[in-house]
C-alpha cells in the first residue's frame, strides 16, 4: 500500500455539527432524545447547520491549507432501524464527500460517533447482539456506496468512553455485567466492519478510535503501581487488544473475574477476531489520567465532576485523583502536553501501527470581539505544545501519520454545550440563542494556517 502524505487536518462529528435533525427522512439518535440536565442548547435540533452550511466550512477549512477532514456519517440519515436505506441521506454525503474531494481533502470518515439510532437503544442498544447486526449491515452500505471516493475509515467514536459515561452519552445506567456485555458486542461489531471494508474497498484502510489517556500512578508506592496498570487496562489497551492484537486484555479479563465476570471470545467469534486486524490507530488524546489504589472503606474523590479524570473508582482497584504536577483548562481538564508523547509511545510500543492523532483541542470560553475576531492565543499555546510532544514521539519512531486536531468549527460539547468551544471557526450562536451562525476564523485558524504552509513540505 502507498504510503499517504502526512495529513494536516481537523476533526468533527455529525450530531455536534449538522442539525437538521428531522430533515430529509432523519431518524432520532441517542443524541436527539437525551436529556441535557447539566446544560441547556437553544434548539439542539439546529447544532451549527453544518447540514446546511457545510459548503461554506469546507471552503474556509481548504482555505485553512488542511489536506484532510475527519467526519462522522449519520447512521439515523442514513439507514432507519429496521434496515431501510434513506437515500436522501446517501446524497447528503454524496455531497458531502465530492465538495471536499474537490477541495483536495481527503476524507477520513467515523461511521458512527455517539450517535446510535434511538430504536436501537430502546431495544436494548450494545447489550442487544441485534445491534451487532445492524451495525453490520450499516457499515456495509457505507462501504459499497462509499468506498470508491473514501479510503480512510475510522470505526466506532471512543467505545471506552460511551462505556465509562454512559450516562451522558448513551443515556443509561449500566450494571458492570452490562457494560461489559455492551464492549464484548462493539468489538466484534468493530471486526465486522474491518472485514467488510478490506474484502469491500480493496485500497481501503480502517481503523478503530479510541480515546488514550495514559494513566499514572499517584506515588510509587506498589499498590499505587498496579491501580495504574489496572486502570490503563481497563481505560485503553482492553479495547485497543481486542482490536490489534485480537485477544483480551489479561489484566482486564482478572478484573472482571474478581468482579464475577466470564468474559471470553465466543468460538463462533474465535476467526473473526483473529483474522481482521485493523490498518492504522486513531488516536483522540486531551488528558492523562492519575490513580491512587483506595484504602478499606476509602471513597471516591470529592467535588469533581463526571467530565474530570479524577472521576473514576471502583473499590479495590484504583481510584482517580488530582495530578499535583499538571495544570487544568478552564474547564477542569488536565493538560498534559509530554502525557501525549508518552501515550503515543506506549502505544506503539503495545500495537506498532500508524497513528492518525484524529482528536486532539482544548475546550475553552472564546470571545468575539466586536470587529469580529477570536484572540484565542490560549489554543494555540496548547495546540502548538501538543504538536512538539508529537513531533518528539515521531523522533523517537512513533509512525504518527496525521494531525487533525478537535475541532475543525465550534460545534456542540458533549458534556458542556457550545459555551466551551474547541474549534479554528468561530459560530455565532451561544447556548441560549442561535443568533447568525455567521462562521469567523479565529487566531489559532491563522496560526494552524500557517504551521501547515511551513511543514507540508517537510512530511
Ligand atoms: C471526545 C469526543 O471524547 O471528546 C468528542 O469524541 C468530544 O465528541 C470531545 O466533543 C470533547 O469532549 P467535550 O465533552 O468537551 O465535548
Amino acid at each position: 500500500m502507498t504510503q499517504p502524505p502526512f495529513f494536516w487536518g481537523a476533526s468533527l462529528s455529525a450530531h455536534q455539527t449538522e442539525g437538521a435533525v428531522a430533515v430529509d427522512g432523519k431518524q432520532p439518535s441517542v443524541q436527539d432524545t437525551r436529556q441535557r440536565t447539566d446544560h441547556t442548547i437553544a434548539d439542539f435540533t439546529v447544532a451549527v447547520d453544518h447540514y446546511h452550511r457545510f459548503k461554506e466550512d469546507f471552503r474556509l477549512l481548504a482555505e485553512m491549507g488542511v489536506n484532510a477532514l475527519r467526519l462522522s456519517f449519520a447512521w439515523t440519515r442514513i439507514m432507519a432501524a429496521d434496515g431501510t436505506i434513506n437515500p436522501k441521506g446517501l446524497a447528503h454525503y454524496d455531497d458531502v464527500i465530492n465538495t471536499l474531494l474537490a477541495l483536495n481533502i481527503t476524507p477520513i470518515v467515523t461511521t458512527y460517533h455517539f450517535d446510535l439510532p434511538d430504536a436501537l437503544q430502546q431495544a436494548g442498544g450494545w447489550h442487544n447482539p441485534a445491534t451487532i447486526n445492524a451495525y453490520r449491515q450499516y457499515t456495509r452500505v457505507l462501504f459499497e456506496h462509499f468506498g470508491d471516493r473514501v479510503k480512510y475509515w475510522l470505526t466506532i467514536n471512543e467505545p471506552n468512553i460511551m462505556l465509562l459515561a454512559d450516562t451522558k452519552i448513551i443515556g443509561s445506567h449500566d450494571t458492570n455485567e452490562g457494560r461489559y456485555r455492551s464492549f464484548y458486542n462493539m468489538m466484534i461489531a468493530e471486526k465486522y466492519a474491518i472485514q467488510q471494508c478490506h474484502a469491500l474497498i480493496p485500497d481501503g484502510q480502517i481503523g478503530p478510535v479510541p480515546n488514550i489517556s495514559y494513566v499514572y500512578p499517584l506515588t510509587a508506592r506498589p499498590e499505587d503501581v498496579r491501580a495504574a496498570l489496572d486502570f490503563n487496562a481497563i481505560r485503553n489497551w482492553a479495547y485497543l487488544d481486542f482490536s490489534v492484537k485480537c485477544q483480551i486484555n489479561p489484566v482486564f479479563k482478572a478484573h472482571l473475574a474478581q468482579l464475577g465476570i466470564d468474559l471470553a471470545i465466543l468460538p463462533e467469534h474465535r476467526a473473526l477476531v483473529a483474522d481482521n486486524r485493523p490498518d492504522f490507530i486513531g488516536f483522540n488524546y486531551y488528558t492523562t489520567a492519575t490513580v491512587s489504589f483506595p484504602q478499606a472503606g476509602e471513597a471516591r474523590a470529592a467535588g469533581v465532576s463526571d467530565q474530570q479524570s479524577e472521576d473514576v473508582y471502583e473499590p479495590n482497584f484504583y481510584k482517580g485523583v488530582t495530578n499535583p504536577y499538571l495544570k487544568k483548562n478552564a474547564f477542569n481538564w488536565t493538560v498534559d502536553p509530554l502525557g501525549l508523547q508518552t501515550s503515543l509511545e506506549q502505544t506503539n510500543d503495545r500495537y506498532g501501527l500508524p497513528i492518525l492523532v484524529t482528536e486532539n483541542g482544548l475546550g475553552a470560553y472564546d470571545e468575539l470581539t466586536a470587529d469580529h475576531q477570536v484572540h484565542d492565543d490560549y489554543r494555540i499555546d496548547y495546540l502548538t505544545q501538543h504538536l512538539a510532544a508529537i513531533d518528539a514521539a515521531r523522533a523517537n519512531g512513533v509512525p504518527v501519520q496525521g494531525y487533525l486536531p478537535w475541532s475543525s468549527i465550534d460545534l456542540i460539547s458533549v458534556h458542556e454545550g457550545i459555551r466551551k468551544r474547541y474549534g479554528f471557526i468561530f459560530v455565532d450562536r451561544t447556548d441560549d440563542d442561535v443568533k447568525t451562525m455567521q462562521r469567523y476564523p479565529k487566531d489559532s485558524y491563522y496560526w494552524f494556517k500557517h504551521v501547515i504552509e511551513e511543514r507540508s513540505h517537510q512530511s
